[in-house]
Formats: structure tokens, C-alpha cells, sequence
């Protein structure tokens, strides 16, 4: 694997670290105050962290201070080197806000649900996320080089599907294998599920859902504010550098169908299908 990181047989892009992944694991000690907003790539992660910044420190002047410091910091918990962990708590705001694409078991769960450590799992389609991801990649040189990666859209949709180009999952594991690494702590009292599908269509609804998950109130006009800060056309604008072009592209669902040909959708269809027809996870694709 000529860029990707291994560990405990997890294949990792560039960035992750196993020696981070090991300390956060073993020493990592979050309050009932953080939240873990947890994602496979291109599944909403910069819009559902942008959220939980708005719903939590929108009233603060230090948003904009908090957001950078945490940024410059990596606040992904595989990411960046263990002592970032001691300088994050010596840092003033009270609530913290990670990110992660471990899988769960590379996760310490069990301590986390006894901190009360609160995650947020994103959800997105695994259509859309594949046409998303197949864009990310062309834009960037080393994910490019990743084994099984390929520019032509039918060579890449083969490897996906078949794990060849495993990223935060094990050989042969695609995207699905993530979701259900998670799936098992569904409906623990520290954990919510969200799909970008339903944020999409629902947006306040959901926010008002991710206030209350959070224990913080916010009104029906500062839920409407957050939603407007963070919707794509907003945040987009807002983008500057490598983030505008990284992580905003068309933020829609169903723009798989320009790319899908009929057959890549059913044989999608029927992988989908084996991996989580004993699970009540079903994906909304329109
Ligand atoms: P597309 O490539 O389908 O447009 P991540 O943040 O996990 O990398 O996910 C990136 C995906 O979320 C991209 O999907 C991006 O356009 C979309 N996205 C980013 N911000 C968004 C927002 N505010 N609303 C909706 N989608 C958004």
C-alpha cells in the first residue's frame, strides 16, 4: 500500500497516525461536554462540525477563535501526534468538538459511553458518497496513488465495491463495513445517528434534534440562523483555500444518477442489500 498507513489491519490515507490512534485509545479522556462528530469521508463532516460549532457557540466571540485553534490543532482523533491531546485540554473552551473516520472498534466505547462523550455517526448514501469520493480524489495527488484508485469512473466503481481501495477499513471493506462498525451503538444514550439525507430535506427538524442531543436551547429563530450559516450556498461562499474546493462540491443528494449506469446502480443495489439486510439501515437515494 504505497501511501496508506496500516494499523491493527485498518488501511489509513496519509495524515492518520498509528501512534495518535494508540494514545486515543488508551488515554484519550473526554467529558459529558465533547462531541465526536464520526463519519467515513464524504458523508457530510465539514457540514454536520459546522452545525455543532453554531448550535454551541454561536452567542460566543470566541467562535471564530475556538473554530481556528481546534482546526490548527487537527482536531481528528487519528490525526496529528499525541501531544496535541494535552495542549487541546489546557485550551479555554469548555466544549469541545472532535472529529473522527475511525472505525469503532478503533474507538474506546466503552469508556466514552461512561464519560458520557457525546457522538454524532453521519450517514450518507453510499451513491452519492462514491461519486463524492471519486471527486475528492482526482483533486488530491496522494489519495490519487492510493491502490485501487483509478481516474476512469468504471475502473474506480469496480475497486470500491469490491475493497480494493480500502480507506479507514480493512482489505476487502468498503464504506458499508464503516457504517457497521458503528451501527452497534445506534441507541446509546451518548450516541445519535444522523443522515445527511434527511439534514438535507428537514434541516431545521434535525437541528432542533442535535440542540436537544446536546442540551443546549436555542430558539426557533436562532435554530433558523443556524441553518441558513450553514447551508451549502453560505458556507461555500465563506470557504477560503484548499477547503473550498476539498469539501464543497454540489452538497446534493442523487447526483449519483449522472454518474451510475444503470448496472453499477443494481450491482450497488445487491451489495448494499447483502451487507445490511439484517439491519433496519436504509438509504435514501433521491
Ligand atoms: P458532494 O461531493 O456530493 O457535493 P465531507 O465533509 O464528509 O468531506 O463531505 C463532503 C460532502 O458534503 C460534499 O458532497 C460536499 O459538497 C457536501 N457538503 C459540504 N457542506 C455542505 C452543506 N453545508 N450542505 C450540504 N452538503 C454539504
Amino acid at each position: 500500500n504505497p501511501v496508506g498507513k496500516e494499523y491493527k489491519n485498518y488501511r489509513f490515507w496519509p495524515g492518520s497516525h498509528k501512534y495518535t490512534m494508540e494514545w486515543q485509545y488508551d488515554n484519550w479522556n473526554p467529558t459529558n461536554d465533547d462531541v465526536l462528530v464520526a463519519s467515513y469521508p464524504k458523508t457530510g463532516t465539514t457540514w454536520m462540525t459546522a452545525i455543532v460549532k453554531n448550535i454551541i457557540y454561536r452567542d460566543s466571540a470566541e467562535k471564530l477563535e475556538m473554530t481556528k485553534s481546534i482546526s490548527f490543532l487537527y482536531s481528528y482523533l487519528e490525526q496529528g501526534i499525541p501531544l496535541k491531546y494535552e495542549v487541546m485540554e489546557k485550551l479555554p473552551w469548555k466544549r469541545k468538538i472532535w472529529g473522527t473516520h475511525l472505525p469503532a472498534p478503533l474507538v474506546n466505547m466503552e469508556k466514552l459511553k461512561k464519560n458520557g462523550c457525546k457522538i454524532i455517526y453521519m450517514v450518507r448514501n453510499p451513491k452519492d458518497q462514491a461519486v463524492s469520493w471519486f471527486h475528492f480524489c482526482q483533486k488530491d495527488p496522494f489519495i490519487k496513488s492510493m491502490e485501487g484508485y483509478s481516474e476512469n469512473w468504471d475502473e474506480f466503481f469496480n475497486g470500491y465495491i469490491s475493497g480494493k481501495q480500502a480507506n479507514c477499513a480493512k482489505e476487502g471493506e468498503w464504506y458499508p463495513d464503516h457504517i457497521l462498525s458503528w451501527y452497534p451503538y445506534r441507541n446509546d444514550d451518548n450516541v445519535m445517528f444522523m443522515a445527511y439525507e434527511d439534514l438535507k430535506k428537514n434541516t431545521a427538524v434535525e437541528v432542533k434534534k442535535l440542540c436537544d442531543f446536546l442540551n443546549v436551547k436555542r430558539s426557533h429563530d436562532e435554530i433558523l440562523s443556524i441553518v441558513k450559516e450553514t447551508s451549502f450556498d453560505q458556507m461555500q461562499t465563506e470557504a477560503y483555500g484548499l477547503s473550498k474546493s476539498y469539501f464543497f462540491r454540489k452538497g446534493r443528494v442523487g447526483e449519483w444518477k449522472r454518474r451510475f449506469t444503470v448496472l453499477q446502480s443494481e450491482q450497488m443495489d445487491e451489495k448494499i442489500e447483502e451487507k445490511f439486510s439484517g439491519t433496519d439501515i436504509r438509504f435514501t437515494y433521491v
